[in-house]
């Protein structure tokens, strides 16, 4: 291909993809000055202006003539505000890249930017999958992703390499043949308060209070699935996973905190709803920091997420119909919460929950139907 001729301008009326010229090299250069662009992609740092002017003069030229990487200009508002690529690697398929100037961001550009190349992709090259991937924690790009239809999301541990230093990485596939269209539920995680006690989305200032509750003695013994000994790196990951959930429609987890300090009392959260059969399922499962035991913390909090957990989704709440519950038989803190929220024990699964000494509780199942909540 020559290079700018054949480059295809791509328009949709908002968002104007181009070849790139000489001028880019300005803006492009004061673009990967941007933390957010140092922190999530692989450019140089320091970002000098030679690497603006090697890449918009150099590099992206020789990718159309040489075929492997595809890149246009975005244009928005009368001028550059980014780069968008598309680099083979399979055939009939390849990756996309982007990176966004800060100004033009959060305004849902690189989604129409996507949306174009996507579009460019399946019908003029004829290729069958794109990729996309992102350092994991990188949830704009994530989300612009999901935005456009993207699919399959996946941690691949340790898989990418900035800079010297390797990341966990998320990947995504769309097909030519795949809507393109946001798949499933991205959660919101809304905040409510009652009874002292406020839910809200788990943060990095819970990771010493989450650590607490998780390496306590009790919450070892009946949770014998945590990990031991329970480390700060375990609550981090644990934080990271429960926004994943989110992300990926399949559960909702809230810190509980003090409405007065705002100081994490424990855990509760809506998962497993993404049931193959039944979408409209969930399963509540909670923790509570040893400091916040014996005072009615979890029951309330608990009532607070039934309350959502039946509410539409149109309405802000989960759109739930049926909610789980499991206890191990002995823990009778944990059932007293179920029961005082209006479970029914509706069997027991005998020798079902393993201890750390190798023994086995039973567990006793609960649940509560839509129907039955006023
Ligand atoms: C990633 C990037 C290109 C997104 O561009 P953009 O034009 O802002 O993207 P869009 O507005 O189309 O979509 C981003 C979405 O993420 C949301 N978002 C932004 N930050 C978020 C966060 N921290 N958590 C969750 N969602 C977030 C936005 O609200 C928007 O969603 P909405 O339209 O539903 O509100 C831009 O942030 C960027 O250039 N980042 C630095 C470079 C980079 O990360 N490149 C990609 C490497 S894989």
């Amino acid at each position: 291909m020559r290079f700018p001729e054949d480059v295809p301008l791509l328009t949709d009326g908002v968002v104007t993809l181009r070849a790139h010229e000489p001028a880019d090299v300005e803006p492009a250069y004061a673009m990967c000055q941007d933390a957010e662009m140092q922190r999530w992609t692989t450019i140089p740092v320091p970002y000098e202006r030679e690497h603006a002017v090697n890449f918009v003069t150099v590099v992206i030229p020789a990718g159309w003539r040489d075929g492997g990487f595809w890149a246009w200009a975005i244009e928005y508002d009368g001028r550059f505000a980014g780069t968008i690529d598309l680099r083979g690697g399979e055939a009939k398929g390849g990756e996309l890249g982007f990176g966004l100037a800060p100004w033009a961001r959060n305004a849902g550009v690189m989604t129409r930017a996507i949306q174009l190349v996507l579009g460019h992709a399946f019908g003029e090259f004829g290729w069958h999958r794109v990729t996309w991937r992102a350092v994991s924690g990188n949830w704009a790009s994530r989300r612009a992703a999901w935005k456009c239809g993207f699919r399959r999301f996946q941690t691949l541990p340790d898989a990418a390499l900035i800079r010297g230093v390797r990341h966990d990485e998320w990947i995504a596939s769309i097909t030519s043949d795949e809507e393109r269209v946001p798949q499933g539920n991205w959660f919101t995680i809304p905040v409510v308060e009652g009874d002292g006690i406020r839910l809200r989305p788990l943060d990095e200032r819970d990771i010493d209070r989450t650590a607490e509750a998780c390496a306590d003695e009790r919450t070892q013994h009946w949770l014998s699935g945590m990990p031991a000994p329970y480390t700060r790196e375990h609550a981090k990951d644990f934080i990271e996973t429960r926004q994943e959930w989110a992300a990926a429609g399949s559960g909702v987890s809230w810190a509980i905190a003090d409405a007065a300090d705002d100081r994490l009392l424990g855990n509760v959260s809506l998962f497993e709803m993404t049931h193959r059969i039944d979408k409209t399922l969930a399963e509540i499962g909670y923790w509570g920091h040893p400091e916040a035991r014996g005072r009615g913390v979890m029951s309330a909090a608990v009532a607070l997420v039934i309350k959502l957990a039946f509410t539409p989704i149109e309405q802000g709440g989960f759109g739930r119909r049926r909610l789980v519950l499991f206890a191990n038989e002995p823990n009778s803190a944990s059932r007293h919460v179920a029961e005082a929220n209006g479970f029914t024990q509706i069997g027991m699964e005998r020798a079902a929950a393993p201890l750390r000494d190798g023994s086995y509780d039973n567990l006793v199942m609960f649940d509560l139907l839509k129907t039955e909540v006023r």
